[in-house]
């Protein structure tokens, strides 16, 4: 398939622009421009291969389909691999795990201990 791709010498990337910042657009002299950590990664993996990139913006419920009909050669979206996903498509490796934390006020840190601590509080 990545023969196929360099020999028409796009490659074609479904995304859903609308999760910075992974991806989203940003509008520059009235041109729509797709940015984020997903962009540069397709930008990276289209180098590599000599092709052009060429994105292209949909729902995020329609990638797969898109992936599965061939309107794109690849999927990048911030998306999980669930076990229902990779029913129907073959994940890459995790190439961002996010590390992400909910934070309190520090005088009521005695308060809150863990999630269990969040019971029957108003
Ligand atoms: N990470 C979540 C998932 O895999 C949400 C991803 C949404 N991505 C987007 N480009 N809107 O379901």
């Amino acid at each position: 398939y990545l023969q196929k791709v360099k020999d028409k010498g796009t490659l074609v990337v479904g995304t859903s622009a609308d999760y910075p910042p992974y991806e989203f657009t940003v509008k520059q002299s009235g041109k729509t421009n797709y940015v984020g950590l997903d962009i540069e990664i397709a930008k990276k993996f289209a180098k590599n291969l000599g092709v052009k990139l060429e994105i292209k913006n949909m729902n995020f419920d329609s990638l797969l389909v898109a992936l599965e009909t061939h309107k794109v050669d690849a999927v990048i979206s911030g998306m999980n691999p669930t076990p229902e996903r990779q029913k129907s498509v073959d994940f890459s490796n995790i190439y961002y795990r996010g590390k992400q934390y909910m934070l309190i006020n520090k005088k009521d840190a005695a308060l809150y201990k863990n999630i269990h601590s969040f019971k029957n509080k108003t």
